[in-house]
């Protein structure tokens, strides 16, 4: 098994893993199978949500690599999120609920709001998985008039039950997290946060560490998961083939993805690439027992350029909300 390092968190002292495993855009075709090979690969934490629509099939992966002695279930580290539609105080239980029993577990190890962003309920019963940004049939986006810490005080009790172990929040800004920080009970444990060397955010990232908050970084590759979906990804140089990290790779013998994703885990941000294939999912997991020197963290530093690719502004979307703003 690859070799893998953690980070501990705050409240629990449980030890979460650096190098983590993906669910988005994963077809539940594919979903079961690519899960337990992850898992036989040596992912030990894998980060799933509502909204990817996979949750039974990334549950099977765990339950069969669970099964055939691969590993045990308290040396996984399962994430998963509260779509935007659940916000509500009487509707965050019974999500949650839903998602333990689609994921057949009795836990998880950390649960996460996924946008700070509470959009218009749609019944479990009516349409599971939830709709995305747009309730079905709709072509504007909702609101719902729900405060986020009404949600919060839900998720807290989650994590008082010790059905989620850690609690947490995504694509959250600074403002947010200090009103936040304001009324909590339990701080969250961890911020995860679309992070590359094009979206660098070393400012929040710096203040999110300095109040004991752990950052997990998603779309590590940048533009490439973006492509099908947002002009600026379409616009932005592949990241795997800039310059900069392709003569990186070649000094150290790696790939520009074992770069990308070092870069990450040398400064104790925890990332969780996509694959779904075997031979990239390995070469993923190669990001420990070697480290990028001075001078190449100051070249990558030199690639930041504010370039958001999972911008609720883009089209694709089809809401008019500048969430990042
Ligand atoms: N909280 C949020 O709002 C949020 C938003 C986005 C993502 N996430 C989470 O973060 C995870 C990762 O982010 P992501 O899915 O956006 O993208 P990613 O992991 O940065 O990139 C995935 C893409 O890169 C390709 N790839 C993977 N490894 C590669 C390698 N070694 N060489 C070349 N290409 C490679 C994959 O293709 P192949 O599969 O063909 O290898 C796929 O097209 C998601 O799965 C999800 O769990 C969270």
């Amino acid at each position: 098994m690859a070799a893998q390092e953690y980070v501990t968190l705050e409240r629990t002292g449980d030890k979460m893993p650096l190098a983590g495993f993906g669910c988005w855009k994963i077809a539940p075709t594919d979903c079961e199978a690519t899960i337990f090979n992850a898992i036989k690969t040596g992912y030990r934490l894998i980060d799933s949500a509502q909204i990817y629509g996979n949750e039974v099939e990334v549950g099977l992966g765990i339950k069969k690599a669970i099964a055939e002695g691969v590993v045990k279930r308290e040396e996984l580290f399962i994430v998963t999120k509260l779509w935007n539609t659940y916000h509500h105080k009487d509707h965050v239980r019974p999500a949650f609920d839903k998602q333990l029993e689609e994921l057949g577990l009795d836990y998880v190890d950390l649960y996460l709001i996924h946008f700070p962003v509470p959009c218009e309920y749609t019944p479990i019963a009516e349409a599971y998985p939830p709709p995305g940004w747009l309730k079905n049939g709709a072509d504007k986006f909702n609101y719902e008039r729900s405060p986020i810490q009404d949600c919060w005080r839900e998720i807290e009790k989650i994590a008082e039950s010790g059905k989620a172990r850690n609690i947490g929040i995504s694509n959250f800004n600074v403002q947010t997290m200090l009103d936040m920080l304001t009324y909590c009970t339990i701080k969250p444990a961890v911020l995860q946060i679309e992070h590359h060397p094009y979206l660098q955010q070393k400012r929040l990232v710096d203040w999110v560490w300095k109040q004991g908050i752990q950052i997990m970084a998603y779309s590590s590759f940048g533009p490439i998961s973006y492509l099908e979906m947002t002009g600026t990804a379409k616009d932005a140089a592949p990241l795997m083939e800039h310059d900069v990290i392709k003569s990186i790779a070649a000094k150290h013998n790696k790939t520009a993805s074992q770069v990308l994703l070092r870069w990450s885990v040398q400064r104790n941000i925890v990332v969780i690439p996509k694959s779904l294939n075997q031979g990239r999912m390995e070469a993923n997991l190669g990001v420990f027992g070697w480290s990028l020197d001075e001078s190449d963290l100051k070249a990558i530093a030199g690639l930041d350029a504010g370039l958001r690719f999972n911008d609720t502004m883009e089209p694709a979307y089809g809401i008019d909300l500048p969430l990042f703003d």
